[in-house]
């Protein structure tokens, strides 16, 4: 079977990035239908934790899907889903004790921020230049990775402003990280002073570690700043740890590097071992706002998606698989900013636990989109797996699974190091 066979049928609002028709997967690698394997450094843009059809998510979905596969969360309940609602609720920080489940990040961002608005009575939202939230409406009128993602949708969703985060790419040149947090801190303030009334923004969407937008780790000031600014002014923190969460930083939400709680969680991606199934998390008081009937939806707490759900939880409970997100995360960084060393065009390494990228500029310092095209191709034809990230798509981030071994890193820097020779 040929992809190209059948690309007509298909939507090109996609932007695929291989042509590969994939058979199966284990582990670290995914084989096609020729018989190809790749070793996959994208897992299903940072899904998998446990890396591909684990056996014990297997297991766990093929015995709740001979059971009950629907029958509507609306209607009844499930074991399975109830569980995984008491363990959320115990693993989470602060007092976010209660779980919304739907099936995409972009929709619990959409759940997040009504939970908002009808708790707080207040319409606004403020979100950072650099984010990625999702696709749908609401999602998309909070993104500002790049303006592909906008263009001719506007106007979106109303009363949503966005801020500087403290990226080099947002503020002024040679600034340390102390100083781009007082610069977008200051910024905030701008925006209150002339736009936007604090007391009528009801949310901050925020990733702890921008993502889509280049692996940015900020600064622990700013986001202690943060908190403390939406406290004092009554506004709800949202954090969106779609990406970030599930122990891809080396701890199990990014948030704890931060020492930071939000007052309303968004999970997604990792949740469910590669089902479709994400989560909105707050405490019991902002959730009672949000009266019978005003969110709701057909698939969501899918008691399939919350059996493997429950198996990734049983993993991290098992096996050490933050230890070893932290050790082989700090092993890539070191292995990473040795390459960087040796091969200029790499501008920056940068990152938290697993979720760590390499830039790609020019000899004047601006972006190389292009250099970056080559090793990914490069890589590609080694049969190695990459994603990019960042507004100008010149950075190559690393997902890994978080039970990545060692000899398979390895085995992935060695087809990078080769194609960055190769350009
Ligand atoms: C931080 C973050 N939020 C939200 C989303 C959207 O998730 P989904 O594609 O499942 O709607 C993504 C997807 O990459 C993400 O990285």
């Amino acid at each position: 079977m040929k992809f190209q066979d059948y690309k007509q049928y298909l939507s090109p609002a996609l932007a695929k990035t291989t042509d590969l028709v994939i058979r199966s997967g284990k582990g670290c690698y995914v084989t096609d239908v020729n018989g190809d394997s790749y070793l996959d450094f994208v897992q299903g843009i940072a899904v998998n934790a446990l890396g591909h059809s684990h056996p014990a998510i297997v297991k766990a979905i093929c015995e709740q899907a001979g059971n009950i596969i629907h029958a509507s969360f609306n209607l009844v309940n499930y074991e399975s889903t109830l569980e995984l609602a008491e363990r959320l609720a115990k693993i989470t920080p602060g007092d976010l004790n209660q779980v919304f489940f739907s099936n995409g990040g972009a929709e619990a961002n959409d759940g997040a921020m009504k939970l908002a608005k009808a708790y707080t009575r207040r319409s606004s939202i403020i979100a950072f230049k650099g984010s990625f939230h999702g696709r749908t409406i609401g999602a998309s009128s909070v993104t500002g990775s790049n303006s592909k993602y906008r263009k001719y949708y506007e106007p979106l969703m109303g009363g949503v402003y966005f801020t500087a985060f403290p990226s080099k790419d947002q503020c002024p040149e040679g600034y340390g990280a102390d100083q781009r947090a007082e610069y977008c801190l200051a910024e905030l303030q701008r925006l209150f002073s002339y736009i936007a009334s604090p007391d009528t923004v009801a949310a901050i969407i925020m990733e702890v570690v921008q993502g889509e937008g280049g692996y940015v780790v900020p600064d622990k000031k700013f986001v202690q700043a943060i908190r403390d600014i939406c406290t004092q002014h009554g506004i709800l923190l949202i954090l969106d740890e779609i990406q970030t969460g599930y122990g891809r930083t080396g701890k199990m939400f990014a948030c704890e590097h931060f020492d930071v709680a939000p007052d309303i969680l968004t999970l997604g991606k990792a949740i469910a071992g590669g089902l479709p199934m994400s989560a909105v998390i707050a405490s019991p008081e902002i959730m009672s706002e949000w009266h019978p009937g005003m969110h709701g939806t057909t698939f969501g707490g899918s008691p399939v998606a919350a059996a493997a759900a429950n198996a990734v939880l049983d993993e991290f409970e098992k096996s050490d698989l933050l230890n070893n997100c932290r050790l082989q995360g700090a092993y890539l960084l070191k292995r990473l900013n040795e390459l960087k060393e040796k091969y200029p065009f790499i501008s920056d390494v940068r990152g938290l636990g697993l979720m760590l990228a390499a830039e790609f500029s020019n000899e004047d310092g601006s972006p190389a989109p292009e250099i970056w095209a080559k090793v990914k191709k490069i890589c590609f034809e080694n049969k190695l797996l990459t994603l990019n990230c960042g507004v100008y798509g010149n950075g190559m981030r690393f997902a890994t699974p978080l039970n990545v071994t060692r000899e398979d890193l390895n085995k992935g820097l060695d087809i990078f190091e080769y194609a960055l020779k190769s350009v």
